[in-house]
């Protein structure tokens, strides 16, 4: 990568944040449920700090050296939210590199919590960006809306209205040009009732025998008076990053009660915000237990988008005017971003002529980020800002008509997203994907297990511990056997 970085934007990544030990201190907070950034002594809200959180949960920094290889790895100029930064912190990235780099498949798993149906864009950046992954890799995606999640999460929203959420979401999530060719969409509470999930429930009853209470209490702070689904919510979301839990996606049998161990074996990568980390640190903890082992996923992990209002403030779904949303008019993008946007120029022309603004904390420019690839006319921008020669008004210009084109293009693209379109991409099936161009293929068989595993009634391999089994059970059988027909010679 040659360019270098908008200084802004990375500087973002560096901020710190000293909480002060006197009254309305508070530190960051960030779980699967609840984030919130920390206050200053006077109840201020501040950054969230990521470097903190990243050295906290030990996960690694994403550096220039790791994009240099992706780019090499790839042939694709890494993301400009990776260049920026936004997605920040990754687990074993490299390990997926070095699989794509010999031509090795590997599944990408994102989701969504349906707990609206109003999404924002801080809802579409992260599947924009498992988008452009897949375009890159080639490779075959799921999608997991988590309907169930978000009704035993939420105490007041009720079955249908979420499953009413999820199908909602799913339209906007299609929305951004995913393939169904290569996409697996699935809601969960369809798609656990629907038959083609048995190896997802083999692999999660598996799993939520390998886990126990103080393992998720100490994961996610559930207490004694947390309801059981909650508790055992976590394994979905876990054996959904196995690859062994859709065999249809491959053209295998999701019917058999025997789970592939090449499926199982092949590896993973996880976009997610990084307050999803909890789950995959309890799947990578454990996946080496399960029968047929997994690789552990890797994770490539993203800040928290900034609201309207500024850093430390989050985008939410009952408050219109902290986000713009993907069903905003252009005049309601306008006088979000006039009246709403947290502005880092000065007070009035003539200070701001003589000072000049602060791009950092300026959400508009901070929103120009995350949308203008150019990172040339970033620096300008943010340069010129500095210097008092690029106005308030005219940063926000700028970032309206960005946003408005982003929006427009979405709703001219979900229009057409109709109810069998979201049918396709519900359906378990077969799906198609190159891989890695520049390699020759190496194709998941069926049935290739290790020659010697004997087979089951349905001609699938058995694993170490399945043929055990049967060997105990033969044993048995052997000793009935013998006692009847000593019996029989008796009479
Ligand atoms: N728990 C996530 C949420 O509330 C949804 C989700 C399920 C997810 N599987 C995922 C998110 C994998 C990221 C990656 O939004």
């Amino acid at each position: 990568m040659s360019e270098p970085e908008p200084p802004s934007v990375a500087a973002l990544s560096l901020a710190a944040t000293a909480a002060e030990p006197v009254s309305k201190a508070t530190v960051q907070e960030i779980n699967p449920w609840d984030v919130q950034a920390a206050t200053d002594a006077d109840g201020n809200v501040q950054e969230f700090d990521y470097a903190a959180i990243s050295a906290q949960w030990a996960t690694k920094l994403i550096d220039d050296a790791l994009l240099a290889r992706f780019e090499r790895v790839t042939g694709h100029k890494p993301h400009r939210w990776l260049r920026r930064r936004l997605f920040f912190s990754h687990r074993d990235l490299e390990l997926i590199l070095d699989k794509y780099e010999k031509g090795e498949d590997f599944l990408l798993y994102t989701g969504r919590g349906p707990s609206s149906d109003a999404m924002h864009i801080g809802h579409t950046i992260p599947f924009e960006f498992t988008k452009w992954l897949q375009d890159v890799f080639d490779v075959p995606l799921v999608i997991m809306l988590t309907d169930d999640e978000k009704y035993l999460f939420k105490e007041k929203l009720k079955q249908p209205e979420v499953y009413e959420f999820a199908r909602q979401n799913a339209k906007d999530i299609i929305s951004i040009g995913f393939d169904p060719k290569k996409t697996f969409m699935y809601i969960d509470s369809e798609f656990f009732t629907s038959g083609f999930n048995r190896h997802f429930n083999l692999n999660n009853t598996e799993f939520e025998k390998l886990i126990t209470n103080n393992q998720v209490r100490g994961a996610f702070g559930f207490h004694g008076s947390t309801n059981i689904g909650s508790n055992a919510f976590a394994s979905k979301q876990c054996v959904a990053a196995f690859a062994s839990s859709y065999p249809f996606i491959w053209g295998q049998d999701h019917k058999t009660y025997y789970r592939s161990k090449q499926l199982a074996a092949i590896p993973c990568l996880i976009p997610c915000a990084i307050d999803q980390d909890p789950y995959f640190r309890l799947v990578r903890e454990n996946c080496s237990r399960m029968d047929l082992p997994s690789p552990k996923p890797a994770l490539i992990h993203s800040k928290f988008l900034t609201a309207l209002q500024g850093a430390g403030g989050k985008m939410s779904a009952s408050n219109p005017n902290s986000a713009i949303f993907m069903s905003d008019t252009p005049k309601e993008i306008k006088k979000k971003i006039n009246s709403h946007a947290f502005s880092g120029g000065q007070e009035t022309l003539e200070l701001h002529r003589e000072k000049g603004g602060n791009p950092d904390i300026d959400v508009p420019y901070q929103y120009l980020a995350y949308f203008e690839d150019d990172d040339d006319k970033l620096l300008r921008l943010a340069d010129e800002y500095r210097k008092g020669e690029l106005l308030t008004g005219e940063m926000k210009k700028e970032c309206i008509d960005m946003m408005t084109q982003y929006v427009k293009k979405f709703q001219e693209a979900r229009a057409k997203v109709t109810d069998e379109v979201l049918e396709e991409f519900l359906r378990p099936r077969q799906l198609e994907w190159r891989g890695n161009p520049r390699v020759e293929k190496k194709k998941v068989e069926e049935n290739t297990e290790s020659e010697t595993a004997p087979a089951g009634a349905d001609g699938q391999p058995l694993t170490k511990n399945q043929q055990k089994k049967l060997a105990k059970l033969a044993e048995q059988e052997k000793k009935k056997a013998e006692k009847a027909a000593a019996a029989a010679a008796k009479n």
